[in-house]
């Protein structure tokens, strides 16, 4: 893998469409290179944007280009059974637990992959996806990752957790076992001396070990994650010449600046200049002052201007309009891959 291009920025400022049109025109200019567009946002939108099916598994788009838009619950659940698994055949084998039905039947209840907090579900499929086990289980190296974000606050979150992993996942186990000790605790002091004797202590020790060992692998994924989304990563905010989505994409370089390198900025959907319309004249002439600014704010970075098109940019070939208009037509593919300001 070369590059992951990850654009983000506030929510409805064309980050979705970018990512596509970026896509769609690397895979154009770079006949020998398999680009892959992943969505990362929840509510995804791929589908619409291609006009064609793309869904949990990697979909071809065009010759050199293909989609996913992972389905982040049936990840986080195939990644978290095993573990959680585990965690209950261990509480189960603490004393009394394995004797008495009632919290058997608790543990069962009670943990489930669904009980794991959603923001570490999601950075476990962040993680699996880009640790390419699975999109490349097509057996197709991909030279090129365009990923489209969630709005700024889930995006911090993706790049977080895989740091953050391992205390959100101890911190996890800790409530995990004091609910199962709640549930003894609410057993009678007789049973729970007669019980003492069966503890299996040496099973509980290989699980706790077992357990430990899927700690250490979760840390080391991790710390590849963030190595390669600092490597090779490349992110571009993407805004409207309109003040709240310029004060996010300012949020949003403070805050990822850490994690991933910032290469560009995108002004989208500015108005053409208007023939006979006040009040377009108007918006426009707004929004020249806040690309003005933005460009002041952002001068050691690459900026991209897009106009608003009339036609909704969908489809390939809508897409390549939406390229051009963002790129230019006489475009250097190197411009998009390393951009310079
Ligand atoms: N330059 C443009 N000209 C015209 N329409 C555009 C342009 N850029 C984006 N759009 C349209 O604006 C709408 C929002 O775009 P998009 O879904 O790409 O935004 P987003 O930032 O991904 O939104 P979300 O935060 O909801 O994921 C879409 O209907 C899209 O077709
Ligand atoms: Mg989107």
């Amino acid at each position: 893998m070369e590059k992951i291009i990850v654009l983000g920025g506030k929510g409805g400022v064309g980050k979705s469409s970018i990512s596509a049109a970026t896509a769609v025109l690397l895979s154009d200019l770079l006949p020998n290179k398999k680009i892959l567009i992943i969505s990362f946002d929840m509510a995804h939108n791929l589908s619409d944007l291609f006009k064609l099916e793309i869904g949990n598994r990697v979909t071809q788009l065009t010759t050199n280009l293909w989609g996913i838009e992972p389905d982040a619950d049936e990840y986080a659940e195939r990644y978290t059974k095993d573990l959680i698994e585990k965690m209950k055949n261990l509480s189960k084998q603490m004393p009394l637990v394995g004797k008495i039905p009632q919290i058997e039947k608790f543990i069962d209840t009670t943990f489930t992959s669904d009980s794991i907090p959603l923001a570490l579900k999601n950075a476990m499929f962040f993680q699996k996806i880009l640790d390419a086990e699975d999109i490349n289980t097509q057996e197709i190296q991909f030279d090129i990752i365009v990923a489209d974000f969630p709005p700024t606050a889930n995006m911090i979150t993706l790049f977080e957790i895989p740091e953050d992993q391992v205390k959100v996942m101890l911190k996890y186990s800790l409530n995990f076992y004091n609910s199962v000790k709640g549930a003894i605790r609410n057993i009678s002091k007789v049973w729970r001396n007669i019980m003492k004797p069966f503890d299996n202590y040496e099973e509980r020790r290989e699980l706790g070990k077992e357990i430990f060992n899927m700690i250490v692998e979760l840390e080391k994924r991790g710390e590849r994650i963030s190595n390669l989304i600092h490597d090779i990563g490349s992110l571009r905010l993407v805004t409207i010449a309109e003040k709240p989505s310029f004060e996010e994409i300012k949020r949003a370089r403070d805050l990822t600046t850490r994690y991933i390198q910032l290469e560009g900025v995108h002004i989208n959907m500015i108005i053409p200049e208007p023939k006979k319309c006040d009040f377009c004249s108007k918006i426009r002439s707004q929004q020249l002052k806040y690309t003005s600014e933005i460009i002041k704010e952002f001068k050691k970075l690459k900026i991209w201007e897009s106009e608003k098109l009339r036609e909704e940019p969908i489809g390939l070939d809508g897409l390549r309009v939406l390229a051009y208009e963002v790129y230019g037509s006489n475009v250097n593919v190197d411009d998009i891959i390393n951009p310079k300001p």
